[in-house]
């Protein structure tokens, strides 16, 4: 049996009220926040760098096994530079404060997507914090940088293109499950359930093969305002849905 259809078989035996393995969140809402207090975009920013600490301590206290957070998607470049090096100034910060009690909480970082584009002393120090948490056996922390799933996909094709040159792979065997082995998730639980805050209903080119079963879930929220409860409140919805993956 494909790792897969085990983890949909597993999950319809589990019925309702089951808790998500894997929660992924797309942070909406922070400028539109800090528009409202007619702040800067920036604390917008700061309020939602608090609200992945609540969130992550959160989930984790809940038992979810992974937890991944679109933090700067490959279209992000798009913005002005200012906020763009804000973005970063925040990621450093957070890997400056937050790896200690990762690291002693037993949280394994990981990141997804091409973060070797940022700046190299910020490369270094997710260099750094993967490696210093790649011992750790608890949850799982994802951090999405410079994520695209579209370029995700491309990727796992070409690869497998490539095996398939070399006489590796018969193309006649490339099914769903080789596909998944490519994606930058595939030691990852299943994604059971997607949220995307602020009121937007768009996936905005994340996980977009792995949503293929997953609940999604769009709450009004604004990202700085999201918290525990807010996850709980999430976590109640998603057990009371049917999941019934195509079937009846
Ligand atoms: C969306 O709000 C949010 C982002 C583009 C970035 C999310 C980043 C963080 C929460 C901080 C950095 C993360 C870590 C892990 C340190 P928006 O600016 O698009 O809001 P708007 O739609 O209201 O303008």
């Amino acid at each position: 049996v494909s790792r897969h259809s085990a983890s949909v078989a597993e999950a319809v035996a589990g019925g309702g009220g089951a808790l998500p393995r894997h929660v992924a969140i797309i942070m909406d809402g922070n400028g539109r926040w800090a528009k409202k207090r007619h702040l800067p975009r920036i604390a917008g920013h700061r309020a939602g760098v608090e609200a992945v600490r609540r969130v992550s301590r959160a989930a984790r206290a809940m038992g979810i096994e992974a937890l991944t957070l679109y933090a700067f998607s490959s279209e992000n470049w798009r913005r002005p530079e200012s906020e763009v090096s804000d973005l970063m100034g925040l990621l450093r910060l957070f890997l400056r404060n937050d790896l200690e009690e990762m690291a002693e909480e037993n949280v394994r970082l990981r990141v997804i997507g091409d973060y070797r584009r940022f700046a190299p002393d910020l490369v270094s120090m997710i260099d750094d914090a993967l490696a210093r948490t790649a011992v750790n056996t608890g949850p799982i922390l994802v951090i999405a940088l410079n994520y695209g799933s579209q370029a995700e996909i491309a990727a796992a094709a070409r690869r497998l293109a490539e095996q398939a040159r070399d006489g590796a792979l018969d193309p006649a065997s490339i099914d769903e499950d080789t596909i998944e082995r490519e994606l930058l998730t595939s030691d990852l639980p299943p994604l059971d359930l997607l949220i995307r805050t602020s009121g937007e209903v768009r996936l905005s080119n994340f996980l977009l093969w792995q949503t293929a079963y997953a609940e999604l879930l769009f709450v009004d929220t604004l990202w700085p305002d999201f918290d525990g409860a807010a996850l709980a409140d999430a976590v109640q919805v998603f057990g009371q849905r049917q999941r019934r993956y195509g079937g009846l």
